[in-house]
């Protein structure tokens, strides 16, 4: 543990470790839901959604160790139980129980959102306080933001195709 570390953040440690270990298991649980959804995943545009489904699932798990480290500075103890994970996230983790591609997305793309509000007040609360923290979840934001918008212009593709199949129909 780093005792300057811990002396020098100007807010509630435990509160914020709790925080921080709720993040970490968000992130477990959507690492776990883009990597299962790509493997599941069908439907059009599969080929090139499926690499970068498991790109953001890699870019999770990185959080997940930006987030760890920073615990671990501070001198709190990580989730050492993966029975903890749905218990400390807020996160829903969505079972991909339709494969369908649009379905995949929807359910990342509720996962991203809510990531996106996590770091958000992760961010108020360190805002001024805790430098080092703050940092570290102003990049996480800024990958999520990047996700949202990644899922989004999938399924704007994906409504075109479908709007333009029932053109075809007519
Ligand atoms: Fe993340
Ligand atoms: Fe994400």
């Amino acid at each position: 543990m780093g005792k300057k570390a811990v002396d020098i953040a100007n807010l509630d440690v435990t509160k914020l470790i709790q925080l921080l270990n709720e993040a970490l298991a968000e992130e477990w649980l959507a690492y776990y839901q883009y990597w299962i959804g790509a493997r599941l995943m069908e439907g059009p545009m599969r080929s090139e959604i499926e690499p970068e489904l498991l790109l953001h699932a890699t870019e999770e798990l990185g959080h997940a160790e930006l987030i760890v480290n920073r615990i671990i500075q501070l001198g709190g103890t990580p989730i050492l139980n993966p029975d903890k994970w749905k218990q400390f996230a807020k996160c829903d983790y969505e079972e991909p129980t339709d494969p369908y591609v649009k379905e995949i997305l929807n359910q990342n793309l509720a996962g991203e959102r809510c990531a996106i509000q996590r770091y958000q007040d992760l961010a108020e609360y360190t805002n001024g306080k805790d430098h080092s923290t703050y940092q570290i979840v102003i990049t996480i934001l800024n990958d999520e933001l990047e996700h949202e918008h990644d899922i989004e212009d999938w399924l704007t593709d994906l409504k075109r195709l479908e709007d333009d199949i029932k053109k075809i129909r007519i």
